[in-house]
């Protein structure tokens, strides 16, 4: 084989050239991410603005659940939710067994109904919220057997906090479209976090610190919509429940990613487990 050595160097030259190229690029796209979630989060309206408000004094976040009778105190110490100054939250429980006779909190509203299914009360909990007409900025729905925690991303000045203050003050600086945190079966956080470093990071170009991804597929264990992008995705189609209560939140996924494409996203450094698996159709015929 002849060996041109100008060529060679011809060669090199333009390879160096176009791995500079894709370092700049990767650069410039970083940066052009932060920009897409600067604008994401640019100051937003809340959907009921403009309507007669009831009360101005209005928390930022309504949580919406539904249990047997009473919530969980389980769940109520782990998000700590029953005292208002602390959680910045109004809770409004759906009893789909019995009624609740239990004494609670001012910021708490208990619900009856034994009709409802999973999707039909959540239904009726984003109507009963909506109808409030407050300037919440974040609609959490959760399931009451829910628990949060830190996972290994979690910075020790975020374990000065408890998972759920963490998880709300990260909307409030993000303000998503949709907010989501790691669930425990699928460990989102670590393989996407290890793709990003593997992947699209492996050259170490960037020093990879994020806190959150965008997500197409999400578990509806615990979901905090924008009080912006609540009303486009509410009322759930809940068509289907007879046969299968999973195509409900099927329906939530396909519904935020047509509509806020790139806006779900999903925090990293909380995880949350189901603790009770209790029985409902599932059926996939
Ligand atoms: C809230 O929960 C804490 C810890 O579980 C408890 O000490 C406190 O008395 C509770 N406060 C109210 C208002 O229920
Ligand atoms: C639903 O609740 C009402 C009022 O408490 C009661 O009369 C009725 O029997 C309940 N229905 C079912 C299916 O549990």
């Amino acid at each position: 084989m002849i060996f041109n050595k100008k060529r060679t160097l011809k060669r090199l030259t333009a390879f160096i050239l176009i791995l500079v190229t894709f370092a700049l690029l990767k650069i410039y796209v970083n940066k052009f991410q932060e920009v897409k979630y600067y604008l994401a989060s640019a100051p937003v309206k809340n959907v009921v603005e403009g309507t007669e408000k009831l009360d101005s004094v209005s928390p930022p976040f309504i949580y919406l659940t539904q249990t047997e009778q009473c919530l969980p105190s389980k769940l109520v110490q782990n998000l700590q939710l029953n005292v208002s100054s602390e959680c910045q939250c109004e809770v409004i429980v759906l009893s789909y067994e019995t009624e609740s006779q239990e004494e609670s909190p001012p910021h708490f509203t208990y619900l009856f109904d034994n009709t409802t299914t999973w999707g039909s009360g959540r239904n009726k909990l984003f109507f009963h919220a909506v109808e409030r007409r407050l300037d919440y900025i974040y609609y959490i729905f959760l399931d009451d057997d829910i628990a949060l925690k830190f996972n290994g991303v979690a910075t020790s000045a975020m374990k000065r906090l408890s998972p759920i203050r963490v998880f709300q003050d990260w909307l409030l600086d993000y303000e998503p479209a949709v907010g989501v945190v790691d669930y425990k079966l699928k460990r989102e956080a670590k393989t996407v976090l290890h793709r990003r470093r593997t992947l699209c990071n492996r050259y170490r170009l960037v020093n990879d610190k994020s806190l959150a991804n965008p997500t197409i597929y999400f578990d509806p264990l615990l979901n905090a919509f924008h009080a912006k992008a609540v009303s486009h995705i509410f009322p759930l189609d809940t068509r289907h429940e007879k046969v299968n209560w999973w195509l409900t939140d099927k329906y939530v996924t396909s519904v935020v990613e047509l509509k806020f494409r790139g806006q779900a996203l999903l925090f990293f450094p909380v995880t949350v487990e189901n603790l009770l698996h209790r029985p409902y159709p599932r059926s996939f015929y």
